[in-house]
């Protein structure tokens, strides 16, 4: 007889030891609105931890919109958008989305994930090669994976780097993917030069704008308006669940390229549609970003505030150039106790551990919302400042 398949899950002690110390920081219940203000586990927290980057989650027009949409068209589409899971605000929202961001046409996945790996792994068959960067989110790792072509990785943001592997790979077809803005460390990829390498070889280029979307650029178009470099990017992904404040993924391309990814994705095939009310959120939340570019305008002055007051207080806030400010603290214990003590001082915020980070540079990573106030953003600062001391990361 072989071994029990549940072994590993009978000795997987890492959680209960987190949860004996109260150091275990997942899953914990919120019972309110993702404001900046929520209550967890029963008490009010300052949130530090949250993607609702422009305060759009509990809008009354996207909920309004989001209440329209599910009364006209029911609470589920029950089905895949290659059969009877399609509706005309689906494609609304998709012509709406593919004009603001100046694609030809865009396709609406059921989640984010959902488009990386469906997107990713269509694009790439056999012999051709996904040249990524190290940093990269896990679900453009998984739609590598999901690939037939080969993956292959560049140190994070070095370009020297990116080029030695396209030189490496040269005379195969290749898709350079990176993240727009790096959901832990908060810096902007090197757009300039990974198009300027692209023209060089004549490959093409893909960007994730989950956490640049409606955040960074202008008009919160992302990393190619922040470049200025719209037409630079061939193929451009973005979440509906952060700045989108639903949920949901969009790629965007030329009208070819969509449609070859809508014929053979796997996950837009094979799971069912966005269902009406997250569709009809979307939509008012797009329109949003348009009409209120006061909320990026804030966001923005947030984001410097902090990062320079954590700077000032001692923090290694990395190389964050955007909404998201980690904050080097250690270990992963540290980092565990730190979110502890966080907690217990009012501040609801995230650690990021080992794999995710290198060992010994574990984070706090914190991200901000238009919707903070000043007060909130005092109160965060208080409590970090008298964690980091007592925890003698700070001096
Ligand atoms: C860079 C990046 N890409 C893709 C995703 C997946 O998006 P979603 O959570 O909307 O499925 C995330 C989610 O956190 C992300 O940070």
């Amino acid at each position: 007889m072989g071994s029990d398949i549940f072994e590993k899950c009978y000795n997987f002690n890492v959680v209960n030891n987190l949860k004996i110390k109260g150091f275990y920081p997942y899953f914990h219940k919120v019972e309110s609105v993702q404001g900046p203000e929520v209550i967890v586990d029963g008490e009010k927290k300052i949130v530090v931890c949250s993607n609702n980057y422009l305060g759009l989650a509990n809008h009354p027009k996207v909920i309004e919109a989001s209440i329209v949409a599910m009364k006209k068209y029911g609470t589920s589409c029950t089905g895949s958008r290659f059969l009877n899971g399609t509706n005309d605000l689906h494609e609304k929202v998709e012509r709406k989305f593919a004009k603001f961001v100046g694609k030809e046409e865009a396709i609406l996945f059921t989640t984010g994930h959902h488009s990386n790996l469906g997107a990713i792994s269509s694009l790439a068959g056999k012999n051709e090669v996904l040249i990524t960067d190290k940093l990269d989110h896990a679900s453009i790792i998984d739609g590598c994976r999901l690939s037939f072509g080969e993956m292959v990785r560049f140190r994070h943001n070095d370009m020297s780097d990116l080029e030695r592997q396209i030189v490496r790979c040269k005379g195969k077809c290749i898709l350079i993917v990176v993240d727009g803005v790096f959901s832990m460390e908060g810096d902007i990829t090197n757009l300039p030069e990974i198009a300027r390498l692209a023209k060089k070889y004549g490959v093409k280029v893909f960007v994730d704008e989950a956490h640049s979307l409606g955040v960074i650029g202008k008009n919160g178009k992302g990393t190619g308006e922040y470049f200025n470099m719209m037409d630079d990017i061939d193929v451009l992904m973005a979440t509906a669940s952060k700045s989108l404040a639903s949920i949901g993924g969009f790629i965007a391309s030329k009208a070819e390229v969509v449609d070859y990814i809508k014929h053979n994705a796997r996950t837009m095939i094979f799971t069912a549609s966005l269902p009406p009310a997250c569709v009809g959120a979307i939509e008012a939340a797009l329109d949003l970003i348009v009409a209120e570019p006061e909320r990026r305008a804030r966001l923005i002055k947030i984001s410097k505030k902090m990062k320079s007051a954590f700077k000032s207080m001692g923090y290694d806030t990395g190389c964050s150039e955007s909404p998201i400010i980690p904050l080097v603290v250690g270990s992963d214990l540290v980092a565990f106790k730190m979110w502890r003590m966080l907690f217990d001082e009012g501040v609801f915020a995230s650690p990021v551990v080992t794999p995710a980070v290198q060992e010994g540079h574990s984070i706090i990573r914190t991200s901000y919302m238009a919707t903070h106030s000043d007060d909130n953003l005092n109160f965060i600062l208080e409590k970090f400042e008298k964690v980091g001391k007592q925890l003698n990361i700070l001096v």
